[in-house]
C-alpha cells in the first residue's frame, strides 16, 4: 500500500498537487502563514505508520504524529475499517433525548481506561470544545450544589486549550489572544518553565513548590467562596513542553482541596500514553476531578474530544431534584458521539489496550531522552526539555524576528524529509509510539545537521 502510494507520487511529483493558485487561496488555513504556504505548498496526500507521503513524492518522517494525535502509528486498518462500517450503517444519530450504542460501548472503554473515579465521559468535537465543556461543567456544578457564586476560572501561562472563547481566555499562551481583546475574565497562574531547570531529563527538580502556592495567592484574591475550579495541563505540549517541577501537580491538588476547589486536567495531548503512561494523571499520582480528552481518542483518524467527571461530579448534576423531563446539563453538540468518531475512537481504544500503547511509549522514551539531549552544544540550542515521547527545543530568535529561526529550521527539515512542528522559540517532538530507534536516529541527525545551519 504504502509502496504504491509513493510510486504513484513519484509518477507526479508536483508539489502543489495539480491545485491552481485560486484553489490555493480558496482555503484559509488555521495557524498557518497562508502567503507563504501558497508560494511554498507543502501537501501531504499519504500516510502510513510513522510516514507521510508528500505531492512531491517524498516520504516524510512524521515527527510529532500529525498534531500529537496519531501516536499509534497512521493508516491503522482496524480504524479504518470501523469508520466505513458505520458510515454505511449509521451515518448520523442524535445523542440529544435519544441515542445509539456505540457512543456508550465507546464511553465505557474510555472510562475503563481513566485513572479514579472518572467514570462519566461526555462527548465533544474536539479539544477546544472540551475545554468550553469542562469549565462550564465546573461552573455548572458548583450552581447544582447550591454554590452558585462559585465562578473563578484560574489558569496558568504557557498553557493551550484551544481555540474557543473559553480555552483562548483561560490559555496562555501570549499570541493566541491578544488580537481578541478579553473574552472571559480569568486568572492565571505562573507557568512553570525555570532557567535553573534547563536542560532537565524528564521532570525538572526545581521550583515546583513554590510555583504551586502561587494558588493560594490567587484564591485568597477571590476567596475560596468564589473559585471555581482551576485548569492545568500535567505537561504543555503547545507552549513548548512545559513540564510541572517536582511535586508541583500534587501540591496544586492538596490546596484545592484544602479549598474546595476543582480541579481539570487537560489531558488531550498527554492521554492515552504520550507521556509513557496511560495518563498524566497515572504518571503524577495526582487525581482530577474533570479530565479533558481528544487526539489520541481516535488516533486522530476521527473529530472527537471528552470530558471525563467523576462520580462526585456526575452525582451532583444527577441528583438535583428536578423532574424526568428536564435536562440536568444544558449543553452538547449537533456532532457529540458521532457514529463515525465512536466508531473510530472504539477501535483506537482497542489498539491503545490490545497493543500496551503506553508501555510501547515508555520503552522507547529513555532512548528518545538520551538522542534528543544529544543536541545540547549545538549553536542556537538554550534549552532540550523531555517526557515521555515528547520534547521540545529552544533555539532562540534572531533579534527582533520572533518565530523566524524555528520556522526557517521546519521549511528546511520539509526539503529533508522531516515534518517539524514549530512554535514561539522552538521546535517540538511528538514521535509515534510505533517508531523505530533508527527512526528516532534518523530525526535527530537531520536536527543536528539543520538547527546550526540557519541563521
Ligand atoms: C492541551 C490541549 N488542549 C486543547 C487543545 C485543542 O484541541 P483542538 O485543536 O482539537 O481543538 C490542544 C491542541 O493542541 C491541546 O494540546
Amino acid at each position: 500500500m504504502a509502496a504504491q502510494i509513493a510510486q504513484l507520487q513519484q509518477a507526479s511529483a508536483d508539489p502543489t498537487a495539480g491545485l491552481s493558485p485560486q484553489a490555493l487561496a480558496s482555503f484559509w488555513m488555521p495557524f498557518t502563514g497562508n502567503r507563504d504556504f501558497q508560494q511554498n505548498p507543502r501537501l501531504i496526500t499519504g500516510a502510513e505508520g510513522a510516514y507521510y507521503f508528500s505531492a512531491d513524492g517524498r516520504k516524510i518522517y512524521d515527527s510529532l504524529s500529525g498534531l500529537w494525535c496519531s501516536s499509534f502509528g497512521h493508516g491503522r486498518k482496524t480504524i479504518a475499517e470501523a469508520i466505513a462500517r458505520a458510515a454505511k450503517d449509521l451515518d448520523f444519530a442524535p445523542s440529544f433525548q435519544f441515542g445509539h450504542p456505540m457512543a456508550f460501548e465507546l464511553a465505557q472503554k474510555v472510562a475503563a481506561v481513566l485513572p479514579g473515579d472518572l467514570n462519566h465521559v461526555f462527548f465533544t468535537t474536539s479539544g477546544s470544545g472540551s475545554a468550553d465543556t469542562a469549565l462550564k461543567m465546573a461552573r455548572a456544578y458548583w450552581r447544582a450544589k447550591g454554590q452558585p457564586q462559585k465562578l473563578a476560572l484560574i489558569g496558568r501561562m504557557k498553557a493551550y486549550h484551544g481555540v474557543n472563547g473559553l480555552g483562548t481566555s483561560i490559555g496562555g499562551i501570549g499570541g493566541n489572544r491578544k488580537t481578541f481583546g478579553p473574552l472571559v475574565d480569568v486568572d492565571h497562574l505562573p507557568h512553570t518553565l525555570l532557567p535553573e531547570n534547563a536542560f532537565s531529563r524528564g521532570v525538572p527538580e526545581h521550583g515546583g513548590i513554590a510555583l504551586a502556592d502561587q494558588l493560594e495567592q490567587i484564591i485568597a484574591l477571590h476567596d475560596a467562596s468564589n473559585v471555581a475550579a482551576v485548569l492545568v495541563e500535567p505537561m504543555s505540549g503547545s507552549g513548548g513542553v512545559v513540564l510541572p517541577p517536582k511535586g508541583y501537580l500534587k501540591r496544586l491538588k492538596e490546596i484545592c482541596d484544602k479549598h474546595n476547589v476543582l480541579l481539570i486536567f487537560d489531558e488531550v495531548l498527554t492521554g492515552f500514553g504520550r507521556l509513557g503512561a496511560p495518563f498524566g494523571a497515572n504518571l503524577f499520582g495526582v487525581q482530577p476531578d474533570i479530565m479533558m480528552l481528544a487526539k489520541g481518542l481516535t488516533n486522530g483518524a476521527a473529530t472527537m474530544g471528552a470530558v471525563a467527571a467523576s462520580d462526585k461530579v456526575y452525582d451532583a448534576f444527577m441528583q438535583q431534584n428536578l423532574p424526568p423531563w428536564s435536562v440536568e446539563f444544558l449543553h452538547g453538540y449537533t456532532y457529540s458521539a458521532h457514529p463515525l468518531a465512536c466508531a473510530a475512537g472504539i477501535a483506537a481504544m482497542d489498539i491503545f489496550v490490545g497493543e500496551k500503547m503506553a508501555e510501547r511509549a515508555a520503552e522507547l522514551a529513555p532512548y528518545f531522552e538520551q538522542q534528543v539531549h544529544n543536541l545540547k552544544g549545538l549553536r542556537h540550542i538554550t534549552d532540550i526539555r523531555n517526557l515521555g515521547m515528547a520534547a521540545a527545543i529552544d533555539v532562540g530568535n534572531p533579534d527582533g524576528k520572533p518565530g523566524q529561526r524555528p520556522w526557517q529550521i521546519s521549511m528546511e527539515c520539509w526539503k529533508r524529509g522531516l515534518y517539524l512542528r514549530y512554535s514561539g522559540d522552538n521546535v517540538q517532538l511528538g514521535p509515534p509510539f510505533i517508531s523505530e530507534k533508527s527512526e528516532i536516529d534518523t530525526l535527530c541527525n537531520i536536527l543536528a545537521d539543520v538547527i546550526p545551519s540557519v541563521e
